[in-house]
């Protein structure tokens, strides 16, 4: 009994962490810094646009993160935007770009 409890309370320990409102870790805010230096030497420093299209909460709207990540992490063949995979997880891409659209960066 007890530890049936235990076993369905796991995955909810579990899943915690990634569900508190934006308390970053250390690799997190490496994260943030990469968007400031390495996204926006092409983005902007205010992800305003350069060379890359600006990376806005309003730009950005109607895209789903998932589909964003998979821009971040797989670049766009035949344009200036290279993939981030050697730098980043998906799930890392993923927490990028919801940052992205909620415009907690730079
Ligand atoms: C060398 C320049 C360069 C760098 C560095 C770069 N990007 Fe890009 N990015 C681009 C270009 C150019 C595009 C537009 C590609 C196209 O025309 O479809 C783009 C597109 C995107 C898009 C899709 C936006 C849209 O409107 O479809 C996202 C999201 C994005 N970049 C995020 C990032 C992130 C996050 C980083 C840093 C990890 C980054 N980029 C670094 C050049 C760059």
């Amino acid at each position: 009994m007890v530890r049936s409890v235990c076993m369905r309370l796991l995955p909810i320990l579990l899943a915690l962490p990634s569900g508190i409102a934006w308390a970053e870790t250390e690799r997190q805010q490496e994260l943030r810094h990469l968007v400031k230096h390495d996204c926006g030497s092409c983005h902007g420093l205010t992800l305003q646009g350069g060379l890359g299209p600006s990376l806005t909460p309003d730009r950005l709207k109607p895209f789903t993160a998932e589909q964003l990540a998979m821009t971040i992490v797989h670049g766009r063949p035949g344009t200036a935007m290279p993939p981030w995979l050697p730098f980043l997880s998906e799930t890392e891409a993923v927490w990028l770009a919801q940052g992205l659209k909620e415009g907690v960066f730079p």
